[in-house]
């Protein structure tokens, strides 16, 4: 059974073993290394034992009830399990609890299978934005209403 669990200071090898293993060219080092500190709450790992299997990392704009899904991925030889679905669903009641309204994403509209899983999430397209991080790469913007938490 995988564990499913807030991201902690010392997860670095991990999230950068399913960066690595994810993206052509992910996020820089430095920056899985604020992942934690800056996003823990909202933002969750996988594990199987010591072996990391899939993380996503989500944060709220500041003085907004808008959110962002920073990044979502989970290792090839974890795949189609269910774990992004599963994560995916941590991320976004985490994301409730702290009072995000709404949630943003951006994604490569070439990348059928996540736009799939977002879908299937009650995600749905906003708009495509050319050359939206630089010549030649354009992303569809995603957009989720969440469910006003009840105290
Ligand atoms: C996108 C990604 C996170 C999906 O993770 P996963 O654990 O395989 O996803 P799940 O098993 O939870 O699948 C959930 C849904 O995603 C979609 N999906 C997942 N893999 C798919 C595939 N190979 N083809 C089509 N749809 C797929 C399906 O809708 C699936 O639902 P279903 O099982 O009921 O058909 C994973 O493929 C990945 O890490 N890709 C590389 C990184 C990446 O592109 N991240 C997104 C950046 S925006």
């Amino acid at each position: 059974m995988p564990l499913i669990r807030k991201l902690e200071h010392d997860d670095f090898k991990n999230l950068l073993t399913i960066e690595t293993e994810s993206f052509a060219s992910g996020y820089s080092p430095y920056f899985i290394k604020m992942m934690p500190i800056l996003f823990g709450n909202t933002s969750y790992i996988s594990l199987k034992g010591h072996s990391s299997q899939g993380y996503v990392a989500t944060a709220l704009e500041q003085g907004s009830c808008r959110a962002w899904i920073l990044s979502l991925a989970v290792r090839p030889k974890y795949r189609q399990l269910g774990l992004g679905k599963a994560l995916l669903e941590m991320g976004l009641q985490a994301l409730a609890a702290a009072g995000a309204g709404e949630v943003m994403l951006s994604v490569s509209p070439e990348n059928q299978r996540a736009i799939a899983l977002y879908e299937k999430m009650g995600f749905s397209i906003c708009r495509k934005v050319s050359d939206y991080f630089g010549p030649g790469e354009d992303r569809i913007i995603m957009k989720k209403n969440l469910p006003e938490e009840k105290n």
